[in-house]
């Protein structure tokens, strides 16, 4: 098993999708409870209770406390039990953990390891958010059987585009343009430029492009999980050099892979374009090709998980493309071995447990 990184903010789902229900998750196989307090704070908590383990997602709200459902004992929205029936005191191991959560841009984001570390200010975001001049849907969440690692890979992979979304974001004419690869900090980029062919269904529909274009493809795979696809097109005419996209229809495609568990990732993707704006019809037709296209990932994605469920008498093979993939898989498993060893007696760690 692959396991997971835990140090990192993690998308729960769209900030509209959450109030004062209890509601269950899992995310990197940790199952919580996610809720609005009645100030509309976002709360994420263990959802478990430390008695005989019901889920709390079961249980009650009282006011912004959680009653569980079999035995009432109760928990304030930090975790703490503030009432053990038939007792009058509260054992000191009667609580439940609360991982750090927020609201950012309409997504509610949870940080699943250490709270130390947990900075806000680490959350993913861009300018476009929260630029005039840029449009912002939230689209939907696409379930997938399947480990992240695959659904992520394939979203920094754009030599897949041509074979599995024909009608939609590919053409034949990308088949064999080479795909570049960089790395800055925690950002893995492969990209590449198709110029001077017919314009992809995509575009046609969006862009009002008739002749030719020259077409960007730049995926941006932000560690661990978060992938910021710059694609779009323009007048070939215009002769756009790498750095002037903005002049083009352009569309930033926006992944939040969720490990949900080994065998099982959500991904909640929107977009972000500077076409029209404040079109609510194009956001429809944009979400419905989208959804086409994602459908055609989730059943090659799907299709994999199930192979490699099967014992491998080869290994598998990988080819000129596969230099990003490679790249992300290296980096996780440094990441994650890195929080495996990590020293929790190291003097210059700023944790200590405090009996003071
Ligand atoms: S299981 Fe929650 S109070 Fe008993
Ligand atoms: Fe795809």
């Amino acid at each position: 098993m692959a396991g997971f990184v835990k140090n990192s903010w993690y998308v729960a789902g769209w900030s509209k999708d959450f109030d004062e229900t209890l509601t269950p998750l899992e995310i990197t196989g940790q199952r919580l409870v996610v809720f609005r307090t009645s100030a509309g704070d976002i709360r994420a908590l263990e959802d478990r209770c430390p008695h005989r383990l019901l889920p709390l997602s079961k249980g009650k709200r009282i006011g912004d406390t959680i009653q569980c459902g079999y035995h009432g004992m109760t928990f304030d929205s930090d975790g703490r039990c503030v009432r053990v029936p038939g007792q009058d005191n509260t054992p000191k191991s009667a609580y439940v953990e609360r991982f750090p959560a927020y609201d950012r841009n309409g997504i509610v984001w949870i940080w699943m390891g250490d709270p130390d570390l947990a900075d806000s200010s680490a959350i993913f975001d861009m300018p476009e958010f929260n630029d005039l001049n840029w449009h912002a849907h939230q689209g939907a969440a696409l379930h997938i059987k399947a480990n992240y690692l695959n659904v992520t890979e394939n979203l920094v992979d754009p030599a897949h585009v041509s074979f599995v979304h024909p009608t939609t974001l590919g053409s034949a004419a990308s088949e064999d343009v080479p795909v570049h690869v960089s790395t800055a900090g925690d950002v893995i980029s492969a990209w590449r430029w198709i110029r001077d062919a017919a314009p992809v269904g995509f575009f046609q529909k969006f862009g009002g492009f008739s002749g030719h274009v020259d077409r960007w493809h730049y995926y941006h795979l932000h560690m661990p999980s978060t992938a910021v696809i710059d694609f779009g097109s323009i007048d070939v005419a215009q002769d756009c050099a790498e750095d002037d996209r903005d002049a083009g229809v352009r569309i930033f495609a926006l992944h939040f892979v969720t490990p949900v568990r080994e065998d099982y990732t959500i991904d909640h993707w929107m977009h972000l374009r500077n076409t029209s704006l404040g079109d609510a019809e194009a956001s429809a037709q944009m979400d419905a090709m989208f959804k086409v296209a994602f459908a055609e990932d989730k059943a090659i994605l799907e299709a994999v998980h199930d192979a490699e469920q099967h014992p491998q008498r080869r290994k598998p093979i990988r080819i000129a493309i596969d230099k990003a993939p490679n790249v992300y898989r290296k980096r996780i498993r440094d990441l994650i071995a890195e929080e495996a060893t990590e020293d929790l007696g190291d003097p210059t760690h700023s944790s200590f447990i405090n009996h003071d």
